[in-house]
């Protein structure tokens, strides 16, 4: 049975008075009206992680990204000067839609000179200057050096681009991701290139996502199928017990066991994992690389023994799964409605040397994909059946605390935003004056 420590006093939960320990509505989840005011409040105002640098290899390498929530489209861009540049994906001259490839609602990437727009023509440069306008003589006193792409903030953070839509009062993004971020510095995620990603248009809230991935006492239970079944049922026995957890600010993170790679016991798992040395937790051995030697403060920050992952929780959307046997994942859930969301999952590894490593991987992330695919179906499922408010309060337990952060979380951004908004001295101000006059 895995080993696992609590907090010295009291549960993981009760250690964060804040949170509170009562049950929670999922209001958040199933209102259109509470949806719109998180699109402002969280994903036009905090840092959101768009991709990694390894994706703009060279001047002139670009990639857009949907960002749906902020009802907008950005392009990031490698400079002439090395720089990586973000910029609203829309044309100074009529708003078109700037860089797009067969479909206009699709992400694409590539490598350029320079911009173009489809319509007529307007050219910008890697920068977002605007340098050419078709017949800009017909135009009344136009200035070209007036018409440049409108900038995104973007900042780099250990090779993950990430950009804040709100230009005004953008926090540093280092300050934002706090401490857990510092922790993870030095992992080298640089070295682990070859990438397997997923990606799902998933009928459920965007959080409810984060809620499956931000605990695994569903494991045992969902996922039962994935173990041999003697193993499975001794499992759901057992039920899981995670070696940490932890909150800072408005993010949160997990440790785990893992002991499955490799298993103690190699009879617990699939003939197929055995012989490839592979599975759910990632080819059993650990690519040789210097940096893995050893790790930074972050990764398995409790000193666990038995431990096998870490699983960070970036808010808004952003999630990083650090594995014991050397690769990482990342997944990201992109709103696109109160009740849908594209589900990226994007699997890292050191590249494999021969075709037996490939294997391995190969088998990782199509293990990986069985286990989305198995969290998804049951998330239509609560969605569906959250929004017939048959039910309006749910219990978590103790080790379903980064869920009960994450929606604490959220609601507050909405209520620090509608503050912000409708100031609460007015409303104050009109209610004490009959008392007050
Ligand atoms: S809209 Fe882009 S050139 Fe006219
Ligand atoms: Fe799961």
């Amino acid at each position: 049975m895995p080993h696992f420590e609590k907090p010295a006093e009291g549960s993981w939960t009760q250690h964060y008075p804040d949170l509170g320990t009562g049950t929670i509505s999922y209001e958040d989840s199933i209102s259109p009206q509470h949806y719109e005011l998180e699109r402002a409040a969280i994903f036009e105002r905090t840092w959101l992680n768009v991709g990694r640098v390894e994706q703009l290899p060279k001047t002139g390498s670009y990639f857009t990204k949907e960002v749906d929530a902020a009802r907008t489209s950005i392009v990031v861009v490698r400079g002439t000067d090395g720089q990586v540049r973000a910029f609203h994906n829309i044309c100074r001259h009529r708003g078109n839609k700037l860089v797009w490839t067969d479909f206009p609602r699709e992400e694409t990437s590539g490598t350029c000179r320079q911009f173009t727009c489809k319509y007529h023509g307007w050219r910008y440069n890697l920068e977002g200057d605007c340098t050419f306008v078709q017949q800009e003589s017909e135009f009344f006193d136009l200035d070209k050096s007036d018409y440049g792409l409108v900038p995104v903030q973007v900042d780099v953070w250990e090779g993950f681009i990430f950009v804040n839509l709100d230009r005004a009062n953008a926090v540093p993004l280092r300050d934002y991701l706090g401490k857990f971020a510092a922790g993870l510095e030095g992992y080298p995620f640089g070295e682990m290139t070859q990438v397997y990603k997923y990606r799902a248009d998933v009928g459920s809230n965007w959080k409810l996502y984060i809620d499956a991935f931000a605990e695994f006492y569903h494991a045992p239970v969902l996922h039962a199928r994935q173990y041999v079944s003697d193993e499975s049922s001794k499992l759901m026995g057992y039920g899981f017990e995670g070696l940490h957890y932890e909150i800072d600010g408005p993010h949160g993170m997990q440790s785990s066991w893992g002991g499955m790679a490799p298993p103690k016991d190699e009879r617990i798992v699939m003939p197929v994992d055995r012989i490839l040395r592979s599975g759910n937790f990632g080819p059993w051995d650990r690519p040789d690389i210097a940096a893995l030697d050893s790790l930074p403060p972050g990764v398995n920050p409790a000193r666990h023994r038995t431990w096998g992952l870490d699983s960070y929780v970036f808010f808004p959307n952003f999630m990083i799964v650090i594995w014991a046997p050397g690769w990482y994942l990342t997944y990201h859930y992109w709103p696109t409605a109160y009740n849908r969301h594209i589900f990226e999952g994007t699997l890292y590894f050191v590249p494999a040397k021969n075709a037996r490593q490939r294997m391995r991987q190969e088998l990782a992330a199509v293990t990986f994909k069985e286990f989305g695919l198995q969290d998804c179906n049951t998330l239509e499922a609560t969605q569906r059946m959250l929004e017939s408010r048959a039910v309006a309060r749910f219990p978590l337990n103790d080790q379903e605390i980064l869920l009960r952060h994450l929606h604490k979380t959220a609601g507050e951004y909405v209520a620090a935003y509608l503050d912000q908004r409708d100031p609460p001295h007015t409303a104050r101000a009109s209610v004490a004056a009959p008392g007050g006059g």
